[in-house]
């Protein structure tokens, strides 16, 4: 098929239980898989449901990835709602949900389900996945997983690829295997070839990592958020304030708009006073929608000075040691805030750093550790302050701008060669005879 390329063909084509493709990034699953489910869309009635393992708002689905492909391609059968996709012809229906929050009740609306397809699939629990196969039982539905491999041991790896049985297809999909991947992609992908191996063969060859104790960030990906592309962005202004705690730590400000970092202003010796001060500026010119500071040690002052000038609205405060939000996954707010970073640092489109060799160190010198509890947890600030020689202020200003989500308006998500059209896309599928639907 023009548009879907060939490895992908069996997503329509064969009758398959579990239809799962790994591999690392850029390998066109997500596109493949879209197209596929809204091709099928059209020539029958199918309820689709699109999981992950969290979903805390529709933006984390590939809802906004389906509306992307019905605009480009023009597919005006497709009506768009807030949470929902439906096809005006066909009455096909797509619905997103993520998996952690369903229960015993709530799976049951997934049981009319002809195709669920399970994205990013690496992060899914055991028990998710011993609670959803049995849910998905229509006459002939079937389960799509696409992911990109963690570790070794991957739960929905071990339940579903590790021993695949012939209701099964497990089929390995690099960036190399994308006729579309973009030529951006492609540089990235030879870059990191010759800078790191280890870290080439998960992100770019899908190979899962051996757990043990790790950075946290991916030296790599922080190499290719300081590459300079074009990032225009609609994004509203997040402001991250990590205020100084003793005489050497600076305070810092860093700038962030949605997938673009503008900047960091550092500052040393000033008064809870001066802090307060500098942040009334920027809150009166650059108008942020959120400022997160650190209230942890002189913070609590610099944010009284500035809830009292009316700014309680704009400024949040946060503890990097309490509780987290999600506190079955991490250890505690400052982890959390961490781990969103680094997942940012990972998605696509690639964001954009300033180049700064202190924000490399300071990011990627940071190790994790999981609890007793299996959540995640940072190694101490002071093991940390040992090997660096400071404390990662640049790096805490940045996580802050992800203590809570703000709404992110995005960016465009880049198109591939843009040269078929709808036309031919769907008269090349309806001369495939063998259709399973
Ligand atoms: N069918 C397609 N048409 C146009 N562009 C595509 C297509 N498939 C993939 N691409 C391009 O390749 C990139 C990577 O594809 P994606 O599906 O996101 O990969 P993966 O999910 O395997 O990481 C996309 O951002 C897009 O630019
Ligand atoms: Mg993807």
């Amino acid at each position: 098929m023009a548009h879907i390329p060939e490895i992908f063909a069996p997503l329509m084509t064969q009758k398959y239980r579990i239809k799962l493709y790994y591999g690392g990034r850029a390998g066109g699953k997500s596109y493949a898989f879209a197209d596929s489910l809204l091709l099928l869309g059209r020539k029958k009635k199918l309820l689709i449901a699109c999981l992950r393992e969290i979903q805390d708002s529709i933006k984390d689905s590939v809802h906004k990835l389906l509306c992307d492909r019905i605009n480009y391609y023009g597919l005006s059968d497709y009506k768009i709602y807030e949470d929902r996709i439906d096809n005006k012809l066909t009455k096909t229906r797509f619905i997103f949900k993520g998996l952690r929050e369903q229960d015993s009740q709530k799976i049951k609306s997934l049981e009319g389900v002809d195709i669920a397809w399970i994205e990013e699939a690496q992060t899914i629990s055991k028990k998710s996945w011993e609670i959803l196969e049995p849910t998905i039982r229509k006459d002939g539905s079937e389960i799509w997983i696409s992911m990109n491999r963690l570790y070794e041991n991957d739960p929905i790896w071990m339940a579903v690829a590790a021993n695949p049985d012939n209701r099964t297809w497990v089929r390995r999909v690099n960036y190399y295997d994308n006729p579309f991947c973009p030529e951006e992609m492609l540089y990235l992908a030879e870059k990191c070839k010759h800078e790191n191996s280890k870290n080439y063969q998960h992100i770019w060859l899908g190979a899962p990592l051996t757990q043990g104790a790790e950075r946290l960030i991916n030296a790599s990906c922080v190499r290719e958020a300081f590459v300079p592309k074009i990032v225009s962005t609609t994004s509203p202004l997040i402001i991250g304030l990590d205020i100084a705690r003793f005489g050497d730590d600076k305070t810092v400000f860093c700038f962030r708009k949605g997938r673009l970092v503008m900047g960091f202003e550092s500052y040393s010796n000033k008064s809870n006073v001066d802090v307060a001060n500098i942040a009334t500026n920027l809150i009166q010119e650059q108008h942020p929608l959120r400022l997160f500071m650190d209230i942890g040690g002189q913070g609590a002052g610099v944010y009284d000075i500035l809830k009292d000038r009316g700014y309680g609205e704009i400024i949040r405060g946060v503890y990097f040691g309490e509780k987290a939000l999600k506190t079955d996954r991490y250890y505690n707010r400052r982890v959390e805030m961490w781990d969103k970073l680094n997942h940012w640092l990972m998605e696509l489109p690639l964001p954009q750093l300033p180049c700064d060799e202190d924000l490399f160190d300071e990011l990627t010198i940071v190790n994790k550790k999981f609890d007793s509890r299996g959540r995640l947890q940072l190694e101490d600030k002071e093991e940390i302050k040992k090997r660096l020689g400071r404390s990662p202020d640049k790096a805490d200003a940045l996580a802050l701008t992800f203590a809570e989500p703000v709404y992110d308006y995005g960016i465009p998500k880049l198109y591939g060669n843009g040269k078929v059209s709808v036309e031919e896309m769907f008269s090349l599928a309806e001369k495939e005879k063998n259709y399973s639907w």
